[in-house]
């Protein structure tokens, strides 16, 4: 599994040949300025929930691509009235795709789109494939995230560290407890004002807490 980080909490995910991605918000971000999206493959999107910084360039490249978007059952029913692909899920479920079994899991957040319409509520995901990820999206430390650690066995958890909007490092290294795994990809953080954290001293506390947390510059990739 490769993982690309696109900035902000928008991920590339490579299994195989085929091409996930995860919260498009690309051409929004200033700092993802040299990222095309007319270049990002796309066989599923995932989307966590409907705020902005999470679906802004779902459109355009589910329109390029034809890719089947994946995610609560009233942002997919949003896209499927534009004449997109998606496959509904909601909190609590599973279902086997070609790539691995996705689970959408509990998310402290909200869900609005950006003209106020309802998103349902906001999710998360578990992915299991060759590995086990689990994409927390926006939310608040919860201890719902307790039942992830006991069902699955992580490789590697991405959580939102920027605090304000969503938990800051001390809450996400709380959350790798409950969920199990001291491996982090760290998302959700400098995009704008509110959400500016400082790199050095962020992985310190995981350093010091025995726990790694990993920060991509937009466009690099990683392998789980
Ligand atoms: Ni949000
Ligand atoms: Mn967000």
């Amino acid at each position: 599994m490769k993982i690309t980080f696109y900035g902000h909490a928008c991920l590339g995910i490579q299994i195989k040949d085929i091409h996930i991605l995860v919260d498009p918000f690309i051409t929004g971000n200033e700092k993802a300025s040299h990222i095309d999206i007319e270049t990002i493959p796309a066989d599923y999107i995932l989307v966590t929930h409907a705020h902005q910084d999470h679906i802004l360039d779902v459109e355009a490249i589910a329109k390029r691509t034809g890719a089947i978007i994946v995610s609560n059952y009233e942002i997919v029913m949003h896209y499927q009235n534009l004449g997109l692909e998606g496959h509904p899920m909601n909190h609590g479920g599973s279902w086997q795709f070609e790539f691995g079994k996705l689970k959408y899991v509990n998310a402290i957040h909200t869900s609005s789109f950006p003209d106020g319409k309802y998103g349902g509520n906001p999710g998360g995901f578990v992915l299991q494939s060759d590995k086990t990820i689990y994409i927390a999206g926006d939310t608040a430390l919860t201890y719902d995230m307790r039942l992830i650690g006991k069902e699955f066995d992580l490789d590697l958890a991405v959580l939102p560290i920027g605090d304000n909007f969503t938990m800051g490092v001390e809450d996400a290294i709380r959350a790798c407890r409950f969920v199990d795994c001291d491996k982090v990809l760290g998302c959700h953080y400098d995009t704008f004002g509110y959400i500016e954290i400082d790199k050095p001293k962020s992985m310190a506390k995981f350093d010091s807490k025995l726990k790694r947390l990993i920060l991509l510059d937009i466009g690099e990739s990683m392998n789980v």
